[in-house]
């Protein structure tokens, strides 16, 4: 997979990228992943990316030529199967939609900054709009980090065990059950019982029997669907 990020700050999407899972899956190559500036993209002799609003209002936006430009040179080398601007008014991000872009070959990810976009660039270039949720970040950065890792780990060949992403939270519709390793016993706190009977089939069936409890007492919402 190769994911290209078009980001005025690829500073704050350094460190996310340089640790744990993300950093293994880019030094096997399971994972390329670029960055650009559309400042590089910019005609203007100030290197001008942003201006202010038609129409007034407070805030800077995000001109059309440095990101467009920078957009059609990537789709002039490859093809893309989206083109992802991360906003807060986009599609909350779910397991979903992770499983289903993890499938893809080659991702741009647009990160907006100041007021976000001109328009014109989500009307003609975007195919898919994410939010991470329902609150505003100060720029789309933090969420393209939260996106890629959603989908890196799930690579085929990432995790080192290969079934550890098919029992995460979500994964099935429910959120995963207690986790417990050793000692079996500390302090008066124990394990329960039944994870060091060694019956499989019983362990499962608890697993299942938690999975559903806890989903029914922390998340019901998820049960409805
Ligand atoms: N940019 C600013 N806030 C955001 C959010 N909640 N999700 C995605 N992108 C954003």
């Amino acid at each position: 997979m190769r994911l290209d990020i078009i980001t005025l700050f690829p500073e704050l999407l350094e460190s996310p990228f340089s640790a744990s899972i993300v950093k293994r899956a880019i030094e096997s190559k399971l994972v390329e992943i670029y960055f650009h500036n559309p400042r590089n993209f910019s005609h203007n002799k100030f290197k001008q990316v942003d201006d202010y609003q038609y129409g007034g209002g407070p805030g800077m936006v995000m001109m059309i030529e440095p990101i467009a430009k920078c957009i059609k040179k990537l789709q002039s080398e490859r093809n893309y199967d989206e083109v992802i601007y991360l906003t807060p008014d986009g599609e909350t991000l779910k397991q979903s939609i992770a499983n289903k872009l993890s499938n893809k070959t080659n991702l741009i990810l647009l990160c907006g900054h100041y007021k976000g976009v001109d328009q014109r660039i989500r009307d003609h270039f975007i195919t898919q709009e994410i939010s991470i949720g329902d609150f505003v970040l100060s720029g789309g950065e933090l969420a393209a980090a939260v996106l890629c890792d959603s989908i890196v780990r799930l690579l085929p060949g990432v995790l080192g065990d290969e079934s550890s992403a098919l029992t995460d939270s979500f994964q099935d519709g429910v959120l995963a059950p207690p986790i417990y390793t050793r000692p079996a016993k500390y302090d008066d706190m124990n394990v329960p019982e039944i994870l060091l009977s060694g019956n499989t089939a019983k362990i499962e069936e608890w697993r299942e029997e938690k999975s559903i409890e806890l989903t029914k007492k922390l998340r019901p919402d998820l049960l409805q669907d």
